[in-house]
């Protein structure tokens, strides 16, 4: 298993990584403290499928004292949303809605053009502005929600980021990161650039405000860093609350978009949609007959997977397709099928609502 923030590989053990980040996992007691703000639980959060997180008691504890947070989460434009990403951008647009808190949206184009060797920087700022359509498409709400790329917001952002890099020192980045000499010494820099978000609204508003970051845990080793250097700077610690991921369409591993055929984009056509799904490795036996005395196994499927995350939000119904898939009822056909005709159906709204996007895109974006 490796889990970075630019690699995520293998069976991943969730349990193992609760002990190796150091995080806390998410409990019934939680939980219920969440739900007597929200008076209800998003099926991300009932589901487990945000699993684990970093002083979420404490944001509590402030957000009970009268200290409202904001949410910050973010995006690396290197090409275009897929519906993984989506995952903790559903999660934290809840939270949006529940607590009235504002969302500071970061697009991080240097982080894709200094990591990634084929891409430039005019394709990393084009696919920035592409994945901000999918950020507004979500309803995220206008006058509340900042979306910023790196290079475009430098002028707010650089003059913060230089005083954390100058709390790191390169044996930390390489410890935590897994730098070599032969790295380039734009990546070293980059976790930097990644915290200010953690910070900037307390420095504009000139006071402490909580923060709180959904992602999946493959982003935490940054916010490890920016937790021990925050309150050297004198500001809070931003809390963090972590995802599973959305598995890949191949056997094992995550949804990612190097991998295109792992993955749907929220681009993608229905024939393509169709294509993909069709193609995917599935719980299935080899056979029809074997299918219906033996039983699929949902557990390793993940076209089940795709209910479990996003397509099947109803828990009861969910454990219906769960236990007609074990006991052979239900064929890997009329549930790819089924899957299908939700994810396009689910696509073809988003994708309206991604036209719409383009015409109010700038109420969204800051720029400096
Ligand atoms: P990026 O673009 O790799 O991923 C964006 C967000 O999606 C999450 N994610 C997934 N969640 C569920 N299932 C998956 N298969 C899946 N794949 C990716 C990521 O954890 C992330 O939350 N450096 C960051 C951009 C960034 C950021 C942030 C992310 C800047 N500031 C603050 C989170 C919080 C990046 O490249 O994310």
């Amino acid at each position: 298993m490796k889990v970075t923030p630019w690699e995520v590989e293998g069976k991943i053990d969730y349990d193992r990584l609760i002990k190796e980040f150091g995080t806390k996992p998410i409990t019934s007691k939680i939980l219920k403290r969440i739900e007597k703000h929200t008076g209800e639980l998003h099926y991300l959060l009932r589901r487990g499928i945000f699993f684990c997180h970093r002083d979420l008691d404490w944001l509590l504890d402030k957000y009970e004292n009268g200290e409202s947070f904001y949410l910050y989460t973010g995006r690396g434009p290197s090409g275009y949303t897929h519906l993984g990403h989506l995952i903790p951008w559903i999660l934290t647009k809840w939270l949006q809605d529940k607590f009235d808190a504002e969302l500071w949206f970061q697009l991080t184009d240097d982080e894709k053009f200094l990591f990634n060797q084929k891409l430039d920087i005019e394709d990393a700022k084009k696919y920035a502005y592409e994945n901000a359509l999918d950020i507004i498409a979500l309803g995220f709400k206008r006058g509340k929600t900042f979306i910023f790329t790196d290079t475009d917001y430098s002028g707010e952002l650089y003059p913060q980021a230089i005083k954390v890099a100058k709390k790191i020192t390169f044996s930390t980045a390489k410890a935590v990161f897994g730098f070599k000499n032969e790295s380039n010494i734009g990546q070293i820099f980059f976790t930097s650039m990644q915290s200010v978000p953690a910070f900037l609204p307390s420095v504009k508003k000139g006071k402490n405000i909580p923060c709180l970051i959904p992602l999946a845990i493959d982003q935490d080793p940054h916010f490890r860093v920016a937790r021990d250097v925050l309150p050297k700077l004198g500001f809070y610690k931003p809390a963090i609350i972590h995802s599973k991921f959305m598995p890949s369409l191949s056997e094992g591993g995550k949804m990612s978009a190097s991998d295109p055929q792992s993955c749907i984009f929220t681009t993608d056509t229905p024939g393509e949609v169709e294509r993909k799904i069709w193609n995917a490795f599935t719980g299935g036996r080899g056979s029809l007959k074997e299918q219906k005395e033996k039983g699929g196994n949902p557990d390793i499927c993940p076209i089940y997977q795709y209910y479990y995350f996003l397509f099947e939000q109803d828990d009861k119904k969910l454990k219906e397709i769960y236990n007609s898939c074990r006991s052979g009822n239900r064929t890997c056909g009329e549930c790819k099928r089924e899957l299908i005709d939700r994810i396009n159906s689910f696509l073809k709204k988003h994708q309206e609502r991604r036209e719409k996007a383009k015409k109010v895109l700038d109420k969204f974006i800051l720029k400096s």
